[in-house]
C-alpha cells in the first residue's frame, strides 16, 4: 500500500509539472491515473504537508508553485543525467543507516546502481566505529550498491575511486576546491566536509558487492555541530555562505561517480591513483598518524594500490599504515 502511494505521488507530481496548461483539474488527474478524484485530493494534501507548494482553485484546478529541497526519487530523477546508477532510488525519511540498509537490500539481490538516500539517520556510521552526526534535511547521506567484477583485493580502489569523485563533484558544484586526507575524508581547508564508509561482501576470490557510504555536510550551520566536532567541521553552505540544493548536488554526485567507476574499468588502478594523489597532495608530507592506540611520525611517501599509506619514520624505516588518522605537521 506504501508503495502505491507513493507511485500515485509521483504520478502526480510528474502530471502537476508537466500540465498542458497552468493549472489540471482535479478530475483530468483522477482520469489519467485512474484513481478517485477523493484520491487526488488525499495524496495532493499529503503532497502539501512534504512541503510542495500546490495551488488549489475550486474551477480551475491545482498548479504547483515550489517543490521542497526533498532527495525523493520524483525530484531527483527527472533531471539525472547518469546512464545507471541512481536510476533505482530507495528514499527513507529516517533511517538507522543508508549503509545498513543498501547491505541488507544487496543481500536480498539488489543490482548495481541501486542507491539508498535518507533525510536522516538514526545511527549514522563513520570510519572506526564512530557515529556520523545526521540531522534532517539539511545534508547528504547516500550509500550505493556496486558489484564490480573485481578480486576482493581491489576493492580499496573502490574507495579511491568515490574519494577522487566526491572531490571533483564538490568542485564542479560550489567551485570550492576541496583536499582528500588520508584514507578519504574530504576537508575545505583543514575543515572535514564530507567522509566516506565503504563495506565489501566477498569470498576469497570474488566480491559480492560493494557499499559506498558517502556522507556531505550541505547546509549545516556552525552553531548546528555538536561541540566535540566544531572546530573540525564544516559545510557547503558555510564554506559559500549560502544554501545549496541538496538534489542537484546528487545528481552531480551520482554522475561524477558513474563516470569514475567507467574510468576505473577503461585506464586501470593507476587513473584512479593518480587522481588521488592530485586531490590528496600527500607525498612527502611531514604527518603523525594515529592508528589502533599508537602514534607514528614520519614522512608520508605515497599510497599503495591497496590504499595503504607508505610511511617513512626518522630512521629511514618505511611502514605500511592500514587504518587510523592523519594530522599534517606545519610546513
Ligand atoms: C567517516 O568519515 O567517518 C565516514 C562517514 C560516512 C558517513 C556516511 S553517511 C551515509 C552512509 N551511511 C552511514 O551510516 N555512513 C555513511
Amino acid at each position: 500500500m506504501g508503495d502505491l502511494k507513493i507511485h500515485i505521488d509521483e504520478a502526480i507530481l510528474k502530471l502537476l509539472k508537466n500540465p498542458p496548461s497552468d493549472f489540471i483539474s482535479g478530475e483530468e488527474i483522477s482520469r489519467q491515473l485512474k484513481v478517485t478524484r477523493t484520491a487526488v485530493w488525499k495524496r495532493i494534501n499529503h503532497l502539501r504537508k512534504m512541503g510542495y507548494e500546490i495551488e488549489g482553485e475550486t474551477h480551475s484546478g491545482y498548479r504547483l508553485i515550489r517543490s521542497p529541497d526533498l532527495l525523493i526519487p520524483s525530484e531527483v530523477k527527472p533531471d539525472l543525467k547518469t546512464q545507471w546508477m541512481g536510476k533505482s532510488i530507495h528514499h527513507f525519511f529516517e533511517i538507522d543507516s543508508t549503509n545498513s540498509k543498501a547491505y541488507q537490500l544487496a543481500m536480498e539481490g539488489a543490482e548495481e546502481g541501486e542507491v539508498v538516500v535518507a533525510e536522516s539517520q538514526s545511527q549514522g556510521r563513520g570510519r572506526l566505529g564512530r557515529e556520523w552526526f545526521s540531522p534532517p534535511y539539511l545534508n547528504l547521506y547516500l550509500s550505493i550498491i556496486l558489484r564490480p567484477k573485481i578480486p576482493p583485493h581491489q576493492a580499496s580502489l573502490m574507495t579511491l575511486m568515490a574519494a577522487v569523485a566526491t572531490a571533483e563533484a564538490i568542485y564542479s558544484f560550489s567551485g570550492l576546491k576541496p583536499s582528500i586526507k588520508w584514507p578519504n575524508d574530504l576537508l575545505l581547508g583543514e575543515k572535514k566536509v564530507a567522509g566516506l564508509l565503504n563495506e565489501i561482501h566477498s569470498e576469497a576470490d570474488r566480491i559480492h558487492f560493494i557499499i559506498l557510504g558517502i556522507g556531505v555536510n550541505l547546509n549545516m550551520e556552525v552553531r548546528m555541530f555538536p561541540k566535540e566536532i566544531r572546530a573540525k567541521a564544516t559545510s557547503l553552505k558555510i564554506e559559500r555562505g549560502e544554501e545549496v540544493s541538496r538534489k542537484e548536488f546528487l545528481q552531480i554526485l551520482l554522475q561524477t561517480l558513474e563516470s569514475w567507476y567507467s574510468i576505473f574499468f577503461k585506464k586501470g588502478a593507476s587513473a584512479i591513483l593518480d587522481a588521488w594523489r592530485g586531490w590528496a597532495n600527500l607525498q612527502g608530507r611531514l604527518v603523525k598518524i594515529t592508528s589502533f592506540g599508537d602514534t607514528l611520525v614520519g614522512k608520508a611517501i605515497d599510497i599503495d594500490s591497496d590504499g595503504a599509506l607508505i610511511l617513512e619514520t626518522k630512521n629511514g624505516e618505511r611502514k605500511r599504515i592500514l587504518a587510523g588518522d592523519v594530522e599534517y605537521f606545519r610546513g
